[in-house]
């Protein structure tokens, strides 16, 4: 029975994911949770400040000691769950099999399932609290939560089952009689060769069925019970995405704990009048912000009146967070009351 709890942080490209990710296994970590932070290719200064060591290995941070990171790299990801999935033989051939590595570039949940099979490992290691995923910029978010059954369906498919056989293949496999035509026509265009590295590619993928489908439950199974934040800004592309998450929640998801609407300007700049001496230009600066600010809030009043989901507003910073002690600073105690990550005392350290 793993313990662990898994916050999942998804929302249109650009909103603040990355950085909401860090900001809530910050505190998390301040709070005595050993946390993991797992980000998705994170800006410089932010890497810089989750560790200079950060890579696909858990690395903590040497200033707070129950924290945790990781970075996906997509393509490394890949090696490792061929590894994780197929014996080493077969990964290894995988691996250098170049369709192997057309697909999995090309394949558009790819790095989604790449950051959700990663993470469901650091959750099942049993070595954090708690585990804090960053999405890959996709359609809305709801792609991280499709990515396993889609990728189920591509090592284990029709298409895949036509050419290699229902059951696993043996090394003198043979393909079905039905597809020989086909294949046939390929070998004369193609040539045998490249053909060969084609079948070879689909047996090998073939093999890891087994254990992919299996992780694939798992990693729906955690998706179920995960803490789901949704990062939007006040402006209608984000949030529109956002409103697109809440409509077409993957079944496999669990209701959102909460929206936040990142970089929100605040209400009391709305109908600020600035005293009758004020210079004109910065009389009509104050003006356009609080015309914004008012915007910002009728668009989030809108979102609210067809969305039953818990909102919180993190204000626009002035300069964008990126050390420890901004990032911790930037999360209302009552998003982490929300999603119930409260004080406890800090068990064994790393
Ligand atoms: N509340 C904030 N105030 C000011 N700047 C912010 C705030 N939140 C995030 N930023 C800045 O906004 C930019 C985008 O943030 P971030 O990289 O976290 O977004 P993202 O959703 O992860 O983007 P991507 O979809 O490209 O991965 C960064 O420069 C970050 O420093
Ligand atoms: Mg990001």
């Amino acid at each position: 029975m793993v313990n662990t709890r898994l916050v999942v942080v998804t929302g249109a490209g650009g909103v603040g994911k990355t950085t909401i990710s860090a900001a809530v296994g910050i505190r998390a970590a301040k709070m005595g949770w050993r946390t993991l932070v797992v980000t998705v290719d994170p800006a410089r200064r932010l890497a810089d400040a989750l560790g200079t060591q950060l890579g696909p290995k858990p690395s903590i941070d040497p200033n707070e000691p129950n924290l945790g990171a990781a970075m996906i790299d997509a393509a490394g990801s890949w090696r490792i769950v061929a590894q994780r999935h197929a014996d080493p033989e077969v990964a290894d051939r995988l691996i250098a099999n170049e369709f192997f590595v057309a697909a999995t570039s090309q394949f558009p949940a790819s790095q989604s399932y790449a950051a959700a099979d990663e993470a469901a490992g650091f959750v099942q290691s049993g070595e954090w609290d708690l585990v804090v995923v960053d999405t890959p910029p996709s359609a809305g978010g709801i792609e991280f939560f499709t990515a396993p059954a889609q990728m189920t369906d591509l090592v284990g498919g029709r298409l895949l089952r036509f050419l290699t056989g229902s059951r696993l293949p043996g090394r003198n496999f043979f393909f079905r009689a039905a597809a020989r035509p086909a294949l046939r026509i390929a070998d004369s265009i193609l040539g045998a060769h490249l053909l060969e590295r084609v079948a070879q590619f689909l047996m090998d993928l073939r093999t890891t069925y087994d254990g992919v489908a299996a992780r694939a439950q798992t990693i729906e199974r955690l998706f179920a019970t995960a803490t789901i934040l949704v990062v939007a800004t006040s402006d209608a592309g984000p949030m529109g995405e956002a409103a697109r998450f809440l409509e077409h929640l993957p079944s496999v998801a669990g209701e959102p704990t909460a929206v936040v609407f990142n970089r929100s300007l605040p209400e009391e700049w709305i109908g600020v009048a600035s005293p009758t001496d004020t210079d004109p230009t910065l009389a009509a600066n104050l003006d356009s912000w609080s015309t914004e600010s008012e915007r910002q809030r009728d668009l989030r009043t809108a979102f609210l009146r067809h969305h039953r989901v818990d909102t919180i507003s993190i204000p626009l910073l002035g300069t964008p967070p990126t050390g420890l002690t901004s990032l911790s600073a930037m999360i209302p105690d009552h998003l982490m009351a929300t999603m119930n990550i409260d004080d406890r005392p800090s068990k064994a350290q790393h």
